[in-house]
């Protein structure tokens, strides 16, 4: 069973919004993306306000903070201006926690060779992306969704773009990578 769908990126710079897959396709697994830190739960999005399976996660992770945000052009102040931001390449000094609620979004992060990898969303899905993870956010083709955001302690939203290879937590986040390559 496919839990989520992750790809390496074609080069177009077309519109964000589609699916960007290389012709043919080169998928990308679950494994593949948790040796970079990147975790992802499938949780029933229809009872998240009393799921114990959601209560579970939180506890066992930390994540007291929640809230909800809703991402269409009628419901979001400056729509156009916070999506050219969130696909602005980023990281932040703590994880970003998400839970996509209703609709579909894209999560793009870069792998240890630097090559983009776009992780689809849909209701359902949650995923947490490491510290120090360059990383950005799109709507589908859709132009919705509704997601939760949890955090650890008090929420910090603070995004720093690309390059940010000064920031402790990104050298940290680097030596936390599995060695590639070598002479073995
Ligand atoms: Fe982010």
């Amino acid at each position: 069973m496919v839990l989520i769908e992750a790809w390496f990126m074609d080069d177009s710079d077309t519109d964000q919004r589609m699916p960007h897959k290389r012709n043919p396709n080169e998928p990308v697994s679950l494994e593949e993306l948790k040796k970079l830190g990147v975790f992802h739960w499938k949780l029933d999005a229809d009872i998240y306000e009393a799921d114990p399976a959601l209560e579970k996660i939180r506890k066992d992770r930390g994540y007291a903070y929640s809230d909800i945000i809703t991402i269409h052009k009628d419901k979001l102040p400056n729509y156009e201006d916070k999506l050219k931001m969130f696909f602005e390449e980023h990281l932040h000094l703590d994880d970003e926690i998400r839970y996509i609620l209703d609709g579909s979004a894209y999560f793009d992060v870069r792998d240890s060779e630097d090559r983009w990898i776009r992780i689809s969303m849909a209701k359902g899905d949650m995923i947490t992306l490491p510290a120090g993870i360059y990383h950005r956010f799109t709507l589908t083709e859709t132009n919705y969704t509704k997601a939760m955001r949890l955090f650890v302690g008090e929420p910090v939203w603070k995004a720093y773009n690309r390059p940010a290879d000064e920031f402790e937590i990104r050298k940290r986040y680097l030596k936390s990578l599995p060695v590639t390559g070598g002479i073995e």
